[in-house]
C-alpha cells in the first residue's frame, strides 16, 4: 500500500509509519549530542503523555541525552484496524522503543486512559518491575479534549474560548490550504469549569498523590507540568480564556503538591514553553495568524525551535539552574519567543497578514510542514513511492 496524507480541517486521518521513525531518529540525534553540567539528572521517569509533542520530546531528551533515563511513557493511541493505519502516536511509540532497546536502555509503553484507576495500576505494577520500584522524575503532558467523570461515567469536555467577550480572528485550514475566519463567543460558565477539569491540574494531583501513596517517588523527586501563557496579542483567545484559567489552575496545583512531596524533599515544577505545531495546538481557535508569523521571525532570527529543541533546552540548561525561574517560580523556555524584538516584528506581520496574504506573510510553508510531519510525512529521507508492507507493520506492537 501507498500512503498519503489525509487531512481534515487540521486534523490528520492517516500516518506514515516510517516518517514516524524518521521523526524519532532526527529527534534521538538532537539530544544524543547534548551536554550536561550536573550529574544529578533523573535516571527513571514516567511521562504521561509520551506519545507526540512534547511529552515525546521529553522523553527522547532523558532517554537519549546525558540523563540517559529508563521510561515508562503513557499514551492513549490506537493501532492498525480497518479504519485506518492507525495513529502517529502509536508508531511513536513502537519506534521509540525500538531505539531505545537498542540502545539498551530500558522503556515501557503503556497505552491506555491515563485518567483511569486502571492505568494508575499498570504504572505501579510496570515502575515496581521495570524500574526497579521508584521514579526520579514525572512528567505531566497530556493534550485532551475530554476527560471521564468517574462518578458518572460522562465525559467534562473542554472548550477552547474566550472568557467575557467574543473574539474574532483566524484559524488555518490545512485541507483547504486557507484561513478561514472564525467568531468565538464567549465561554458559559459549564464550559470554563470543564475545561479546568479536562486541562488544569486536578489529574495531575491525584497522579501524584497516587504514587505518593505507593511509596513509588524516589527522595527528591521530581514532576514537571507544561503551560504556555504567550505574548499579549494571543492572551483573548489564550490566557484569558478557558485554557489559560486551566492553565493557572495548573499551576496553583503545583503549590499544593510541593506540599504534598514536602516529607521527601521532592519538587514540583512549571515550565513554560513556546507556541509549536503539534496535534494539540493546531487546533485552538484563532491562535494559527500567530504561529504563522511568530515562525518566521524565529527562523529568521536562527531561534526557531522545535519541541525536542525546547526539551534539550529544558531539561540540559534550565532545569538546574533555579536562579533562572521568574518571580512566580516558573521556569520560561518561551523565553525567546517573548523577546521585545520577536514581539514587535510578530505584531508587524500580524497587522498586514489577510487570508489572501498569509502564505507570504507567515511561514505557512513552514507550519504545514511541521504539521505533516507530525504525521510522518515530508522526510527527505523517506521514498512515499514505495509500497508499506502494512501486514509485516501489523505485527509491531508498541
Ligand atoms: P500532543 O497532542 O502532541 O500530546 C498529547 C499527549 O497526550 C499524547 O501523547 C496523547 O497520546 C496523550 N493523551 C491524550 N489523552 C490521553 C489520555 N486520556 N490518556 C493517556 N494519554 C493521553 O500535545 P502537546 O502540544 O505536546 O501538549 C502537551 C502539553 O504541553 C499540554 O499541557 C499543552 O498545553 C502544553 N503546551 C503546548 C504548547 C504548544 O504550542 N503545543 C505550548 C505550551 C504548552
Ligand atoms: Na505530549
Amino acid at each position: 500500500m501507498i500512503i498519503l496524507p489525509q487531512i481534515q480541517g487540521v486534523v490528520a486521518r492517516s500516518c506514515h509509519p516510517f516518517g514516524c521513525q524518521a521523526a524519532i531518529s532526527e529527534q534521538i540525534s538532537k539530544s544524543l549530542s547534548q551536554q550536561s553540567a550536573s550529574d544529578a539528572l533523573p535516571k527513571r521517569v514516567l511521562i504521561l503523555g509520551a506519545s507526540s509533542g512534547f511529552g515525546l520530546a521529553s522523553r527522547i531528551a532523558l532517554a537519549f541525552g546525558p540523563a540517559k533515563a529508563a521510561t515508562i511513557g503513557v499514551s492513549f493511541e490506537r493501532g492498525m484496524s480497518e479504519k485506518g493505519i492507525g495513529s502517529a502516536g502509536w508508531y511513536n511509540n513502537i519506534f521509540f522503543h525500538e531505539a531505545a532497546e537498542k540502545a539498551g536502555l530500558i522503556s515501557t509503553n503503556i497505552l491506555g486512559d491515563a485518567f483511569s484507576a486502571e492505568t494508575r495500576e499498570q504504572v505501579a505494577k510496570a515502575i515496581e518491575q521495570d524500574l526497579g520500584g521508584q521514579v526520579d522524575l514525572v512528567v505531566y503532558s497530556l493534550a485532551t479534549g475530554i476527560r471521564p467523570n468517574p462518578e458518572t461515567g460522562e465525559f467534562w469536555r473542554s472548550a477552547i474560548r474566550p472568557v467575557g467577550e467574543t473574539v474574532e480572528g483566524y484559524s488555518v485550514n490545512f485541507e483547504k490550504n486557507s484561513l478561514d475566519k472564525v467568531s468565538l463567543p464567549p465561554a458559559t460558565e459549564q464550559e470554563i469549569d470543564e475545561t479546568v477539569k479536562v486541562m488544569g491540574g486536578e489529574d495531575w494531583l491525584s497522579w501524584i498523590q497516587f504514587l505518593s501513596e505507593r511509596n513509588l517517588l524516589s527522595t527528591g523527586c521530581e514532576t514537571v507540568a507544561y503551560s504556555y501563557i504567550g505574548p499579549e496579542h494571543t492572551h483573548a483567545i489564550y490566557h484569558k480564556g478557558t485554557l489559560g484559567l486551566a492553565k493557572t489552575h495548573l499551576h496553583n496545583t503545583r503549590d499544593d503538591i510541593n506540599v504534598l512531596l514536602e516529607n521527601i524533599e521532592g519538587n514540583a515544577n512549571i515550565a513554560v514553553c513556546k507556541a509549536l505545531v503539534t496535534k494539540a495546538s493546531v487546533f485552538i481557535p484563532g491562535l494559527t495568524p500567530y504561529l504563522l508569523a511568530l515562525y518566521r521571525v524565529m527562523k529568521e532570527k536562527g531561534l526557531h525551535e522545535g519541541c525536542i529543541e525546547q526539551m534539550n533546552r529544558l531539561f540540559y540548561s534550565k532545569w538546574q539552574n533555579h536562579t533562572e525561574r521568574d518571580e512566580e517560580n516558573l521556569i520560561r523556555i518561551d523565553d525567546w519567543e517573548l523577546r521585545d524584538d520577536v514581539q514587535q516584528e510578530v505584531n508587524a506581520l500580524l497587522a498586514e497578514m489577510t487570508p489572501d496574504s498569509f502564505a507570504e506573510i507567515g511561514d505557512y510553508k513552514g507550519v504545514l510542514g511541521e504539521f505533516l510531519q507530525l504525521n510522518g510525512f515530508e522526510f527527505p529521507s523517506v521514498d512515499y513511492t514505495q509500497e508499506v508492507d502494512i501486514e509485516a507493520l501489523k505485527t509491531l506492537r508498541p
